[in-house]
């Protein structure tokens, strides 16, 4: 696609319109009007929530207080009135309960405090009271849950985030920034431009603009080399403690021998879950389940799915998920899939599945209530996430998860044929700079049955290492020795392996 300038491409801005009421300062307004005595606004945007608040509270004549634990109360709908009062929480609780004048009372970060029962039962006061003086509270944080005693008398509301087309004037703003400092267009192409307004959505405005800057104050132009980097920050502002993380480490369908029915499948689903794709009756596909003997390329296929389709790699942990506290372990959940939801378009990737959802008499349930979010989350989300979910032990899968229906489709991985562990072979010696064709790739695969993907790999290495040993370059005759010295996996587990196979049989469609 040509290259477009940034800069020219955008017109003058137009003499700036009276702001539409955006819907937040809608549903800020309606809530005041419909006199909440307490309204919570959960966000990282604090000044955005005091303009809504002052620019609504102007309309209505009311006067705005702010309150912060460093800076007491003050007046902010007027200029001068710089009093800091009252920086106690008491002592601005006590104030307010005894004011005689109806405001809007924003206290900033005060949930901290909450956690003290006198707090608590002054906001209850002044809500009590709020009816016969009509004034509001407003409590900003980034995080609040009401006390009990408090919820009848609060509503609770989030700021919307910035929808594309916000995030797209964002984008424009700054490289008009970039513009003016440097005298130079900002440069892009509208494939590159799309992809970094998808990966910004999720965020805050100053969020955006952070990231734009980054993206383009480095070089003058949006690039998809700046877009890795864009994901990475994106991702570093949103993790969730421990439960999710960034794979770096993605791959390539080319980087896979065999799995040529799997992959074929990805390439048709590719264009729709980009959206690039439309199409009447078509849904974007949701997700995969993969089966498969060790080795076989399960992990490797989960990073393939994301590397080419260009899209950031968030693996669940499943093991970190359990916590010891009762009740955390969902709520762990919710939240890597709340975080994973920002990310998106992505791949969310559990592997081993089995691991955190076989259900087991000791944990009071706890497997019972995750497999019920996650098959909740799976049928109720909208956002463009495609689940790849990796198992190798069938017996420790939970029925409800592999009903038709859940996943878009079944894979079993079995061990790779002949041709295909020709092809592994092939890509493998090409990963270590050696030339595949002077190897014999028919005798190496002839030699290699019963090896999966991952044997294969370690027979490579380890005869690169014995030649390395003996001084000279690696031959044929290095990689048949290992081979020979290996027992795969699928002759010392037989009978597993022959058990896999027939239950993937009735179940499962072959990725190969
Ligand atoms: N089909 C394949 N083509 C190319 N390389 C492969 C293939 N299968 C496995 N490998 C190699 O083996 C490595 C290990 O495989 P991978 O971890 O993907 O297997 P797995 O099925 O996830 O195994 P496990 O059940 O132990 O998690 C891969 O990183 C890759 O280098
Ligand atoms: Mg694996």
């Amino acid at each position: 696609m040509d290259p477009w300038n940034l800069a020219s491409a955008t017109p003058p801005p137009p003499p700036a319109p009276p702001r539409p009421e955006s819907s937040d300062q809608h549903d800020i307004g309606l809530l005041i009007r419909s006199k909440v005595p307490l309204i919570v606004v959960e966000s990282g945007e604090e000044k955005r929530v005091l303009e809504l608040i002052t620019t609504l509270a102007q309309k209505s004549y009311l006067p705005v207080y702010l309150w912060t634990e460093t800076d007491g109360l003050r007046r902010i709908d007027l200029i001068g009135h710089n009093a800091r009062e009252h920086r106690d929480p008491v002592e601005v609780l006590e104030h307010i309960h005894q004011a005689r004048e109806s405001a809007i009372w924003i206290l900033a970060d005060i949930h901290p405090h909450l956690e003290k029962p006198l707090h608590v039962r002054y906001l209850k006061d002044i809500a009590l009271e709020h009816e016969a003086r009509g004034d509001t509270v407003v409590l900003v944080s980034h995080q609040l849950k009401l006390p009990p005693e408090l919820r009848r008398y609060g509503a609770t509301i989030s700021l919307k985030l910035p929808d594309r087309a916000r995030i797209e004037v964002i984008i424009r703003e700054v490289a008009r920034e970039w513009n003016k400092s440097h005298s130079a267009p900002v440069r892009t192409d509208e494939e590159t431009f799309r992809m970094l307004v998808n990966n910004l959505t999720g965020l805050t405005e100053p969020e955006v603009r952070r990231m734009a800057r980054t993206a383009i104050f480095n070089d003058g132009a949006i690039t998809p080399n700046d877009l890795p980097q864009v994901m990475q920050a994106k991702y570093r502002l949103l993790s969730s403690e421990g439960v999710l993380s960034f794979e770096y480490d993605t791959a390539r369908f080319a980087d896979m021998g065999g799995l040529t029915r799997l992959k074929a499948w990805l390439e048709q689903r590719g264009p729709f879950f980009h959206g690039q794709a439309q199409v009447e009756g078509i849904d974007p596909p949701k997700g995969v389940l993969l089966l498969g003997v060790q080795g076989s390329g399960k992990s490797l296929a989960a990073k393939a799915v994301a590397g080419s389709w260009a899209v950031p790699l968030l693996r669940l942990d499943f093991g970190a998920l359990y916590n010891k506290y009762h009740g955390e372990t969902e709520r762990n959940l919710r939240e890597a899939l709340r975080t994973a939801e920002a990310m998106a378009p992505c791949v969310l990737w559990i592997d081993e599945i089995e691991k955190g959802l076989s259900v087991s008499e000791e944990d009071s349930g706890t497997s019972r209530r995750v497999l019920g979010t996650l098959l909740t989350w799976m049928a109720e989300r909208t956002t463009s996430i495609f689940l790849v979910a990796t198992a190798n032990d069938i017996e420790r899968l939970p029925a409800e998860l592999i009903r038709k229906g859940r996943f878009d489709e079944i894979f079993f991985i079995d061990l790779p044929n002949e041709a295909i562990r020709r092809d592994i072979f092939s890509i493998h010696l090409q990963k270590r700079r050696l030339d595949p064709t002077l190897f014999d790739l028919r005798a190496l695969a002839e030699t290699s049955r019963g090896f999966s993907g991952a044997e294969i790999e370690q027979a490579i290495v380890s005869g690169l290492y014995a030649a390395h040993a003996d001084g000279r370059n690696p031959v044929l005759a290095d990689l048949l020795e290992e081979l020979a010295r290996t027992k795969p996996l699928s002759v010392v587990m037989e009978e597993k392996v022959a058990y896999l196979r027939a239950w993937a049989a009735e179940r499962t469609v072959a990725a190969d």
